[in-house]
């Protein structure tokens, strides 16, 4: 390893104990400033990647470095953690509070804030994720779009460093989708995003990347590709963005 990076991943590979064929192979990578998007089959093995970034994971072989140092074990992993928001692909495995303002202050709450400073920071963020109004709300009543802003709202309450983001944009609605740009233009933070959306993708990231067989590729840019369809329903004016360089 030359430069110290936030976070490089040297020579991983990974395999699941049951699985006969490894998920990833060989991956070099590393984040500093970044927004990157991956893209790539269900199945290919970007949410193994996260689990492996966050210490979910460990992986079969190869090191995670955070800031120059080696980690393993959950000790180490908790330091990552405190500077890395992870948003899970399923915003049910993200949320445990019963109320949205409980989920959202349990992070600041756990970093040492007060009740009072973690509600200012909870309502803060709420409102900029545009659920102003939501603090009372019983988490799992919400609707899977307001659940997926809530658990971002539960990342973004931390204060991290950098994000990843496990599909972001499902459940979301187009408004909320173009919502959830801004958010990410406003933040200024490097970022890690996995969906399956190319617009959104080309809205949010610099760099795209995919996962080919297990390996870790960067995309071609500004790869022009003919693209036309029709919809069998619906009455809805829309518009598709054209591709371009
Ligand atoms: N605990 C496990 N044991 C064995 N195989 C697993 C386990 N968890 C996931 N897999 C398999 O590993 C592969 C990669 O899964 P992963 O969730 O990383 O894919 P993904 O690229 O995120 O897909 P999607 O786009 O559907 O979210 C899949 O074939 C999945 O079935
Ligand atoms: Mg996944």
């Amino acid at each position: 390893m030359s430069a110290v990076h936030f976070i490089e991943l040297e020579n991983i590979r990974y395999h699941f104990p049951a699985d006969a064929r490894p998920i990833l192979h060989n991956i070099n990578f590393a984040i500093d400033r970044q927004t990157v998007g991956l893209i790539g089959p269900n199945g290919s093995g970007k949410t193994t990647l996260f689990h492996i970034i966050m210490g979910l994971l460990k992986p079969t072989e190869g090191k995670v470095f955070f800031k120059g140092e080696v980690i393993s074990g959950s000790d180490q992993f908790k330091t990552l953690r405190r500077e890395v928001g992870f948003l899970f692909q399923s915003s049910d495995d993200q949320l445990f509070s019963p109320t949205v303002i409980e989920d959202v202050a349990f992070g600041p709450l756990n970093l040492g804030h007060t009740e009072e400073e973690a509600r200012q920071i909870a309502t803060a963020v709420l409102d900029k994720v545009g659920l102003k109004g939501f603090e009372n709300r019983i988490t799992h009543k919400l609707s899977g779009g307001e659940k997926k802003l809530v658990a971002l709202a539960t990342i973004l309450s931390m204060d991290p460093k950098l994000l990843l983001l496990d599909e972001p944009t499902n459940n979301l609605d187009p408004e909320t989708q173009s919502r959830l740009v801004a958010i990410l233009d406003d933040l200024n933070l490097p970022y890690i995003i996995i969906s399956h959306d190319w617009d959104f993708l080309a809205k949010t990231t610099a760099e795209l990347y995919t996962l080919d067989n297990g390996h870790l590729v960067k995309c071609r840019e500004g790869h022009i590709h003919e693209h036309r369809h029709i919809h069998p329903y619906g009455n809805r004016p829309h518009h598709h963005k054209e591709a371009g360089p």
